[in-house]
């Protein structure tokens, strides 16, 4: 019986996307069927790789070198879906990662509950993109991607309160707020399945911003740190940029990420020539 850990490298190291989301889904099947028994899969220890594995299309580009999408086009629209299913394949590698990078850190097994059902999702997530993709004549890989998506996680790889707050609390938030106007833009153009995919993702998305506010918060307890102060440090360590108002504070509220965490962050440095690292 393999443990969580190499359940984990088993996806990262697997370079496919459609072969990746698979075998997330069926390590994340193993998973459920055991606690649905009662079981705890041994959590074990493992050696991430720095990087995960990835196919060889789409080329990497640095985001400057990215072409601009216009959603106003089909081919636009197209571009839109192909960074979405990007960030989806590099979220999939994230939720593994935090499972297999950070097993030093003894963490009760509902932590890895979140980020085990994290991961199965956002498999579904671009798995349901690239299909979108495809009955638009187009296909993952087709055009180049953003380099940098793995930056946050490789910032982060020694550090679990960074990780946490980098990546689920800005990143992930950062979505919530960014995919209500992605809905509009396919609505308007009557692309009902993309609308659908992304309704399911703006759904799910919540959940993983939530599982960051609620292990972040953990930890916090755990060592008696006030969480809005840690989180700002760690924000500003880890984190190259100005987080983007406007914010969706209703889904952010859902999420129990409240205002005064983020907004101190994007006041301080709203001049600042910031990157959105999630764009
Ligand atoms: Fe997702
Ligand atoms: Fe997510």
């Amino acid at each position: 019986m393999k443990t969580l850990a190499e359940m984990a490298v088993e996806v990262l190291t697997t370079a496919d996307g459609r072969e990746k989301t698979a075998l997330s889904h069926a390590h994340a099947a193993t998973w459920r069927a055991a606690r649905a028994e009662g079981r705890v899969i041994e959590i074990g220890h493992a050696t991430p790789p720095l990087r995960p594995a990835r196919p060889e299309r789409p080329e990497l580009l640095p985001p400057r070198d990215v072409p601009r999408r216009r959603p106003g086009t089909k081919q636009g629209r197209i571009a839109l879906l192909h960074a979405l299913a990007h960030i989806e394949l590099n979220a999939v590698d994230l939720h593994w990662d935090i499972i297999a990078r950070f097993t030093h850190v003894p963490m009760p097994p509902g932590f890895y509950d979140d980020w085990v059902k994290s991961a199965d999702e956002e498999s579904k997530h671009f798995n349901l993109l690239c299909d979108c993709l495809e009955s638009m004549g187009s296909h993952y890989g087709a055009l180049p991607a953003h380099a940098f998506m793995w930056q946050a996680a490789e910032d982060t790889a020694a550090d679990l309160m960074g990780r946490l707050a980098v990546v689920p609390m800005v990143l992930e938030a950062r979505g919530l707020d960014v995919t209500p106007g992605m809905i509009e833009i396919f609505q308007k153009a009557g692309e009902d399945d993309a609308v659908a995919a992304l309704r399911t993702i703006y759904a799910e998305e919540v959940g993983h911003v939530a599982y960051g506010v609620k292990w972040f918060n953990w930890l916090c307890g755990r060592d008696g740190l006030d969480p809005k102060d840690v989180f700002h440090s760690l924000v500003r360590k880890y984190f190259r940029g100005a987080l983007k108002p406007p914010f969706n504070e209703e889904k952010r509220a859902e999420a129990g990420l409240p205002p005064d965490f983020y907004w101190p962050l994007a006041e301080e440095v709203a001049d600042a020539p910031g990157t959105a690292a999630f764009r």
